[in-house]
């Protein structure tokens, strides 16, 4: 996710982009750039950092002097961090510039095509090859090149491009990420969300899908894909800029919820392509990965929570043995590791120290290390041999929610490619695996809808001193994510066991009205659940149930069910941590505490 602010007007164009950019932080701030036509050509400036970076650099903009002009905060995707990859990008004369948030999905294919054509690239950007596509179908008319190049692209976009020979006019175009224009009456906006433009105006239009916009100073023209002009409705936007930056959402924690359907499909869409699944950053063969014996996952917090959730998994579908270790151990316990292991570490954010130390502990011992990372260029994404990336985009609640889910479903697409591999499973189960896959984002959003249920019931647990979280198996991962985003935003003393442990001592501690939230997601298993219900209830529990849609059995047990979708039961973890999220978050709001930056915890522990 990228920040995108531009410019066309009476004003100074550099100082307006820079201050919108600095209200887009949250969408990403790896790099910066920006471009201003200064009456001769297009004058560009980029940073590697925040976006103090920039602002210095070009002295707040007094340096870039012009009337129109786009500018970019980057969150990388294809290509780690530098100036090179930074945004605006040009086609190689230069007088195309081009600001992307997205992701080309078949940017390899058009990179391919115009290095044919004698097009030399400067970047690892999948956005760089707009620019030159532009520039291969720009014959003097802009329109006619932007129309022709979006006809070829796939995958997800929100651009701002200048034309050097048409300073006059600045263009924008949208598929699938986000993109408002404004006005007022000293010049036209684009930008990537709202509050970058809230301190010029209140009066703001969303582009829709494939909708292609050219902003003159004191006008602007919208188009369909089909070249044709229409009409669009503004909407006055009555959020101050702090809610703005949220989207209106009142904690970023409850906007990266749900963006979560978004993060799971640019997760995975990249990755299944014509019903099969590829995972190019592998680089591993199938009969590379035919042979892996042993895996060890690593990883800390939620991230290790993922990995439980990955063992189960990879072991039902691919047959092959999985260690999950917590990195702070892992580093310490001189961990034996079988020649040939494959070693998994996972990091939203790819700087938690106890995670890269594990990292270099196993490299030590010469093993390669596959990255599951979110941030790019991050210092695990650097030292790990291949990285499969998360696109979650920033995640700045502290709590995290998106990046977990992505991790989710990355060791799904993992645990599907070694059993491809290893031949466990047939063509069959996986089309039918990969589908229930891509059906997870709409569920998802199904259980997101039903907030006011949980809120409602989380506000009966306000002043809750202990709550457990029981289940087996892939439920017994969940149930420790489940007990984490409630204990670490509201404070409240929980912790998660599975199930069939819980007679082995911890049952003492029930008692009457111990709120106990039974996972059982898993159907060969829902009877066992339904005896472990029954034995905490016999202690006093009140028992929270989430269960699949087929599990009616479990209401005579338990005193509160919330039903998940129907899935395959190894993706089950991805539809029940929804209520699970939601029920954390809501006592957390219901007890006033700071959500999205809980006492005593930061968004990324660099230190041991
Ligand atoms: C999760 O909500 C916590 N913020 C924390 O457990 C986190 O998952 C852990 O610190 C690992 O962080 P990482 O994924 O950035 O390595």
């Amino acid at each position: 996710m990228c920040g995108i602010v531009g410019y066309i007007g009476e004003k100074p164009a550099a100082p307006i982009i820079l201050e919108g950019l600095s209200r887009l932080e949250y969408r990403g701030y790896d790099s910066a750039g920006i471009a201003v036509f200064n009456g001769d050509d297009i004058c560009c400036k980029k940073s590697i950092g925040r976006l103090k970076v920039l602002e210095n650099l070009t002295r707040g903009g007094q340096d870039m002097p012009g009337f129109c002009g786009i500018g970019h905060t980057r969150w990388a995707t294809h290509g780690a961090p530098s100036n090179e990859n930074a945004h605006p990008h040009f086609n190689q004369k230069e007088t195309i510039s081009i600001v992307h948030n997205g992701i080309i999905e078949n940017y390899l294919q058009l990179k391919k095509f115009l290095e044919k054509k004698g097009y030399v690239f400067v970047s690892e950007t999948d956005t760089e090859v707009l620019a030159h596509l532009l520039d291969y179908y720009y014959k003097g008319n802009p329109m006619e090149a932007i129309f022709r190049v979006l006809r070829r692209v796939e995958g997800s976009y929100a651009l701002g491009i200048l034309f050097a020979e048409h300073p006059d006019t600045l263009f924008a175009a949208r598929k699938d990420s986000p993109l408002i224009v404004g006005q007022n009456e000293e010049g036209c906006f684009i930008a990537s969300d709202v509050p970058a433009i809230l301190k010029h105006t209140r009066l703001v239009t969303y582009v829709d899908n494939q909708e292609i916009v050219k902003l003159h100073a004191s006008h602007m023209h919208f188009y369909n894909i089909d070249e044709e002009e229409i009409q669009k409705e503004s909407v006055l936007i009555d959020w101050d800029a702090d809610a703005a930056e949220k989207a209106g959402y009142e904690h970023f924690m409850l906007k990266e919820m749900y963006e979560q359907p978004k993060t799971i499909t640019d997760t995975i869409s990249p990755r299944i392509q014509k019903g099969g699944i590829h995972i190019e950053e592998l680089h591993m063969s199938d009969e590379q990965l035919a042979v892996v014996r042993k895996i060890h996952i690593v990883a800390c917090g939620s991230a290790y929570h993922a990995g439980v959730t990955g063992k189960y998994v990879i072991e039902r579908l691919a047959r092959i043995s999985v260690e999950v270790d917590l990195a702070s151990e892992f580093r310490y316990r001189d961990p034996i590791l079988e020649e040939g292991a494959m070693v998994v570490v996972i990091s939203q954010s790819g700087e938690t120290a106890d995670t890269l130390a594990a990292l270099r502990e196993a490299k030590k011992r010469g093993f390669q290390i596959l990255g599951i990372v979110n941030v790019v260029g991050s210092s695990i994404a650097r030292e790990a041999d291949n990285v499969m990336y998360t696109w979650a985009g920033p995640e700045i609640a502290v709590a995290t929610t998106k990046a977990y889910s992505a991790q989710l479903v990355a060791l799904y697409l993992l645990a599907i490619r070694l059993a491809e591999a290893k031949k466990t499973i047939g063509n069959t189960e996986i089309e039918r695996l990969l589908g229930a896959l891509e059906r997870l984002p709409h569920q998802i959003e199904r259980l997101l809808n039903t907030k006011e249920q949980i809120q409602k019931f989380a506000n009966r647990y306000l002043a809750a001193k202990d709550i457990f979280f029981i289940g087996r198996g892939i439920d017994y991962a969940i149930s420790l994510e489940g007990s984490l985003k409630l204990k670490e935003i509201s404070y409240i003393h929980s912790e998660a066991y599975a199930a069939g442990e819980l007679k082995h001592g911890t049952i003492s501690l029930i008692e009457e009205g111990t709120l106990v939230t039974a996972v059982s997601t898993q159907p060969q298993l829902y009877q066992k659940m339904i005896s472990n219900i029954v034995e905490v209830k016999a202690r006093g529990a009140f028992v929270m149930a989430v269960t699949g849609e087929d599990n009616r059995e479990i209401e005579k047990a338990a005193d509160y069910v919330i039903y998940i979708p129907e899935t395959d039961p190894v993706f089950a973890n991805s539809l029940a941590i929804i209520p699970l999220q939601l029920f954390g978050y809501y006592v957390a709001v219901g007890r006033g505490c700071d959500v999205d930056k809980p006492r005593n915890l930061a968004k990324s522990v660099t230190v041991e």
